[in-house]
């Protein structure tokens, strides 16, 4: 059975991975990908997905670029993490095809109103677009199957004491989502830092020595250092974003949990926050699928396994 997904991202090197690992599985069909400003300014963004597409010879998907920041704040970037291009470490080539002359919230609304099936969406940056999408086309809601993202956590974080980056980003556009009604799977820190790819494991991937596999041992090379200061207590580097495409594929491999979620919108202190009632200390009614427990092995050996897909020929099929 195939799926109709729309990722919507900022790569980001753990996003291209993201990227690259879904378009390994023809179970997924990708009506369109667009982007966010986060990691990287929007023009970076952009330019990224089209670089990583133009790798993977996938210049049919549809491309569009989105908001240029968040819905109320200004844009805060990652390029400790992700370095002055946003995706620094690999050279890649320049993008081989133009984006759609629409914003993001254009495309996605007309890949989901022509779609046969319902829709997928995969954020795995700031929810800017995906907040702009659901406010402005509320008859396209029971389209949307589910937003499976990348963001929050309920007992860790990692850009201030209380949030995740991609929430803290845009916390309104957050809290239009996780309001929204539309069914919710949310791999968050307490997931992802448990998807941690350790050396050997990179070492592995670039033996695979195909084109794309040695583009994401390069990725991970460079996405490491900001992962090896000792404050985080990390063995390896938490691969965030490819886990929203491991569990839609390989759900078995994770432990969930339905929870009611929350964004903190006004605190100075706690801006970003996700709360989430894990223990059902409220009656507020779930909103969520949390992700809490995973396989790590049983997560590297399925991106490893995706990678060895992509073969010279497998690249020059189309
Ligand atoms: C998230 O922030 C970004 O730097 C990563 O791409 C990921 O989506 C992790 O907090
Ligand atoms: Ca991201």
């Amino acid at each position: 059975m195939t799926r109709h997904i729309i990722l919507d991202c900022d790569p980001g090197h753990d996003d291209a991975i993201a990227l690259i690992l879904a378009l390994a599985h023809p179970e997924l069909v990708p009506l369109a990908v667009t982007t966010s400003a986060g990691n990287q300014t929007p023009d970076k963004t952009l330019n990224n997905a089209l670089r990583i597409l133009t790798l993977l010879n996938r210049s049919d998907i549809p491309v569009a670029g989105g908001a240029a920041k968040p819905l109320s704040r200004e844009l805060i970037i990652a390029d400790n993490v992700h370095g002055e291009t946003g995706l620094d470490g690999p050279v890649l080539p320049n993008p081989s095809f133009s984006p759609q002359a629409i914003t993001a919230v254009e495309l996605m609304a007309q890949q989901i109103r022509q779609s046969t099936k319902p829709v997928t969406l995969i954020p795995t940056g700031p929810l800017t677009n995906i907040a702009l999408l659901l406010a402005s086309h509320g008859e396209l809601h029971h389209k949307i199957e589910r937003i499976v993202l990348m963001g929050g956590a309920a007992g860790v974080s990692n850009w201030t004491p209380a949030a995740e980056f991609n929430i803290y980003v845009d916390p309104e556009a957050a809290d239009i989502v996780f309001k929204a009604g539309i069914p919710i799977t949310m791999c968050g820190l307490d997931v992802t830092h448990q998807a941690q790819i350790m050396d050997e494991d990179i070492e592995r991937i670039r033996a695979i020595q195909n084109p794309i596999a040695k583009c994401v041992a390069e990725l991970l090379d460079f996405f490491m250092i900001y992962h090896r200061d000792p404050k985080w207590g990390f063995i390896g580097a938490p691969l965030h974003d490819p886990c929203t495409i491991a569990w839609l594929l390989k759900p078995e491999l994770f432990e969930a949990q339905d929870c009611w979620v929350g964004i903190e919108t006004q605190s100075e202190l706690t801006l970003g926050m996700t709360v989430v009632d894990r223990y059902q200390l409220t009656d507020k009614p779930t909103n969520a699928t949390v992700l809490f427990g995973l396989d790590r092995q049983g997560f590297v050996d399925f991106l490893a396994d995706s990678l060895s897909v992509y073969t010279a020929t497998y690249l020059n099929r189309r």
